[in-house]
């Protein structure tokens, strides 16, 4: 993404360009950036040559799975819709992670069914389900039991999953019951410790703290895990002076941690896959000055890109033409759904714009489209990929007509 000539252009292609074309709302996902990421996720762990799972809740978009799979990653899911959605992208099963703390019995079904790598459990129901599907269908099935660290992921509230007062896994103490007891099965095989301790992580401490706890829990059990699956989390920069992970760093833990316990590494990534990728371009409907701010009311909200309103995330709003002229006056980039939630981002001062004018939400390509909704009735947006000079439309805005 970058300016020529004033005009903001994803790959060869201005924005101004894609806006007329397809309309707006409209989530673009540029080919290039997505390949760079993979390519630069994998180079970064090469030497501990991970399992790349990317983790499907954060982009379920057919065509990027696709892509994804053309690169070689697994899919990590969480339920039957997603295996369905990864399977038909032609992701592998033996490339297939199954987590959540809800699987339903005719989840676990089919998961079974497909023959995925493995199932990550989250507590003794869902073992003692799965030992009874295995028993009936006389198999033995591979699955792995996540563990709660308590682990601090220092990162947003909403989003940390690793403490022990989070829904997620099961304590270091069950961990080590359940291993004793379910270790000899005849119908299961526990092959996998999962743990993923939160999301937009950028420091490598917690992940540093992680592996403490994973190492000491693998050294008090003396049980041999064949892989050992560290979730996903690894944060980007979402504006120009914020941090993302430091994957060297990360590497180098999971390095001297190997040298411990020598199992498969299974990574779970998504935002880092696809979080810059993606940028929702939006028009100015109207703007509305008030006293202290000039209110810029979008046609796009929370309904398409929920973050801003549930976790106050704050994403970079960028123009699709330069304009040298600044206002300075405050700015408040607001959706027009009737919820004060629905506001986007307060800068302090911005450059002149006008109604009609294009603008453009960046980094929204992880839990961006995946998170909208059909509320106040509005459609979801289209969504095109950009690959060089070529656009192509991967999954057609909803028709009015079909959610009236
Ligand atoms: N593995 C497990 C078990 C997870 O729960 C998640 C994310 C991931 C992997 C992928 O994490 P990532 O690499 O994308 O950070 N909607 C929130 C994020 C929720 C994350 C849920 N779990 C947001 O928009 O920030």
């Amino acid at each position: 993404m970058k300016y020529k000539k004033r005009l903001l252009y994803i790959e060869n292609v201005s924005a101004e360009r894609i806006a007329k074309k397809f309309g707006t709302p409209c989530y673009v996902y540029s080919y290039d950036k997505i390949s760079n990421n993979i390519n630069n996720f994998k180079k970064n762990f090469k030497t501990i040559s991970p399992l790349i799972c990317f983790s499907v809740k954060s982009n379920s978009n057919l065509k990027i799975l696709s892509l994804i799979n053309k690169f070689g990653l697994g899919a990590d899911v969480v339920s039957k819709g997603e295996l369905i959605r990864a399977l038909k992208a032609k992701i592998k099963p033996e490339k297939i992670v199954f987590s959540g703390v809800g699987k339903t019995i005719d989840e676990l079904k089919f998961a079974i069914s497909k023959k995925i790598l493995l199932i990550n459990t989250e507590s003794e129901n869902e073992i003692v389900e799965i030992e009874k599907i295995a028993k009936k269908n006389k198999k033995k099935i591979n699955i792995g039991i996540r563990l709660n660290p308590n682990i601090d992921a220092q990162t947003i509230k909403k989003i940390s999953t690793g403490k022990k007062e989070n829904k997620f896994g099961v304590t270091e103490k069950k961990f080590l019951e359940l291993l004793k007891k379910y270790k000899r099965s005849k119908f299961i095989s526990i092959i996998c410790l999962s743990v993923h301790i939160g999301s937009q992580i950028t420091s490598h401490l917690p992940y540093k703290n992680m592996l403490n706890v994973v190492n000491k829990i693998i050294q008090k059990s003396k049980y041999k895990f064949k892989y050992l699956d560290l979730g996903g989390g690894m944060g980007i920069q979402y504006g120009n002076n914020l941090n993302n992970l430091d994957y060297s760093k990360y590497n180098q833990l999971i390095k001297s941690f190997l040298k411990k316990n020598n199992s498969k590494i299974i990574f779970e990534p998504g935002r880092s896959i696809v979080g810059n990728a993606g940028y929702l371009i939006s028009k100015i409907t109207y703007i509305k000055e008030a006293d202290s701010k000039n209110f810029v009311i979008l046609d796009s909200a929370m309904n398409d890109l929920i973050r801003p309103a549930l976790y106050g995330a704050k994403h970079r709003i960028i123009p699709s033409k330069l304009n040298r002229k600044k206002i300075s006056k405050k700015h408040e980039f607001v959706g027009p759904i009737c919820e004060t939630t629905d506001t986007f981002l307060n800068v302090a001062n911005y450059q002149k714009i006008k109604q009609g004018d294009i603008i453009i939400i960046c980094d929204v390509g992880a839990y961006g489209m995946v998170l909208s909704s059909n509320y106040n009735l509005r459609p979801k947006p289209v969504e095109i990929l950009v690959n060089k000079s070529t656009t192509k439309i991967i999954t057609k805005r909803q028709k009015l007509k079909n959610i009236i």
